[in-house]
């Protein structure tokens, strides 16, 4: 039998209502909040997400998926959509036509991870991106935004992570007093770390092995060389969560796991997920536009992991109820009325029902049993005594009462 391939999962019908829940709630939150839907091709040219999320990042360094196509071009499936979704909106050149671009997404994305809860190498995400505003206020409505979708879905006890990595004079600042630190260390890192810190030393902070940690806990702080205008950006942030009670805890060391990030970091986290347990992040780009050549534009937007949140959603027990597959079920006495279960189908999909019978020409007892089986609410039989009266008998699987309707009136009587 052909499996399928690893890290990769069906989403069979007995889930995929928790999919389209899932989907529903993101895309009326993102309308409340005036955002558009944006979907852009599953794979691009490798260059959007090694100039985008940056070469010496683990997803472009270890984890996406490329391959030359038979043109020869180097073509990635999509690791995250931030980078896409510049590309897009460079290309079409909204962002050139309207003060502000708020866009929404949710779909599929793909790193070559090593598989386990919560990790897997297709996963899906629902994100927002702002685009064009460098004020405070944007990176608010981003994180208000994600935190009012959590709580339409009914996840209220997660941690809200914020931290500023402010504007690139300070982190130059920054980044070279780290490598100072880590340098004067680098005997007790791990090997991954010494090859990082050259790189990307602010990356080193994120390692999760033991003897790294403790050297970390004395690493200078990005808070700390924060400029005028980096200190104000983030204080008007903290201010404005404040103000409309959204908690949050300052994570000096969060410093996230791709490159384009400026200011405002900010992640979420719930503590059902063990290891993995950050179902949500972003911050602000500032640069990313100009990276992937378009016009100097700020931004800042979020994305979170679908199969994270089905996990939490699981674990605090409020996956949506799964959805009976029909209103009515058809019983016919044997397949001489087939006729007539096609046109009372018909007739009830024409005032918006659902209407199902069966295809296996089973005995009536049989298509009562499955009606039971699958909750179908109500059940139409046609049979002899039905027809010569011109009526269809309608049950109600709930409390056993049962009604005779004329038949031509049928959409009438329900
Ligand atoms: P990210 O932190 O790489 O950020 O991913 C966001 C979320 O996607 C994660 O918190 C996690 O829930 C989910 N996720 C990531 N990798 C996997 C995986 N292998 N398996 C399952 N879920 C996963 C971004 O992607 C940025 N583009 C967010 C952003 C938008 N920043 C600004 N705008």
């Amino acid at each position: 039998m052909i499996q399928a391939v690893r890290g990769t999962k069906d989403i069979l019908p007995d889930t995929i209502d928790n999919w389209t829940y899932l989907e529903q709630i993101a895309r009326q939150i993102s309308e409340q909040f005036g955002y558009k839907e944006i979907r852009t091709p599953i794979f691009e040219k490798t260059e959007v997400f090694s100039r985008g999320v940056g070469e010496q990042t683990d997803i472009v360094n270890k984890e996406m998926y490329s391959f030359l196509d038979r043109g020869g071009e180097s073509i990635t499936l999509r690791p995250e959509m931030t980078a896409s979704l510049v590309r897009a909106v460079i290309q079409s050149s909204i962002y050139q036509q309207q003060s502000i671009t708020r866009l929404w997404y949710f779909g599929p994305f793909f790193r070559y991870e090593r598989p386990q809860k919560g990790r897997l190498r297709q996963f899906h995400q629902y994100g927002a991106e702002c685009i064009s505003s460098p004020y405070p206020e944007s990176d608010v409505e981003i994180i208000h935004l994600s935190t009012t979708f959590c709580k339409a879905i009914g996840i209220d006890d997660y941690t809200l992570l914020i931290n500023s990595l402010g504007n690139d004079a300070a982190r130059a600042k920054y980044r070279a007093e780290l490598i100072e630190y880590l340098r004067t260390n680098k005997d007790r890192l791990s090997k991954e770390s010494q090859v990082r810190m050259e790189l990307n030393p602010l990356r080193v902070l994120d390692s999760k092995d033991e003897q790294d940690r403790e050297i970390i806990k004395n690493a200078p702080v990005i808070l700390d060389y924060l400029d005028e205008e980096s200190r104000e950006h983030f204080e008007a942030v903290l201010s404005l969560l404040d103000h409309l009670k959204i908690k949050y805890e300052i994570n000096p060391r969060l410093v996230r796991g791709l490159d384009y990030y400026s200011h405002t970091v900010f992640e979420l986290q719930h503590s059902s997920l063990g290891a993995q347990d950050s179902f949500g992040g972003g911050g602000r780009y500032n640069s990313l536009f100009n990276q992937l050549g378009g016009k100097e534009t700020p931004a800042v937007g979020f994305a979170m992991g679908a199969e994270r949140l089905l996990l939490i959603l699981e674990s605090i027990a409020k996956l949506p109820q799964v959805k009976e597959i029909a209103d009515y079920y058809i019983v016919t006495a044997d397949e001489n009325y087939t006729k007539y279960a096609f046109e009372v189908a018909e007739k009830l999909r024409s005032i918006g029902k659902r209407a199902i019978f069966d295809l296996q020409r089973r005995s009536m007892k049989a298509q009562m049993r499955e009606a039971g089986k699958l909750n179908i609410p109500f059940v139409l039989i046609i049979a002899d005594e039905e027809l010569k009266n011109s009526t269809l008998t309608l049950k109600n699987m709930s409390n056993g009462e049962q009604t005779q309707i004329p038949f031509e009136k049928i959409t009438e009587h329900i």
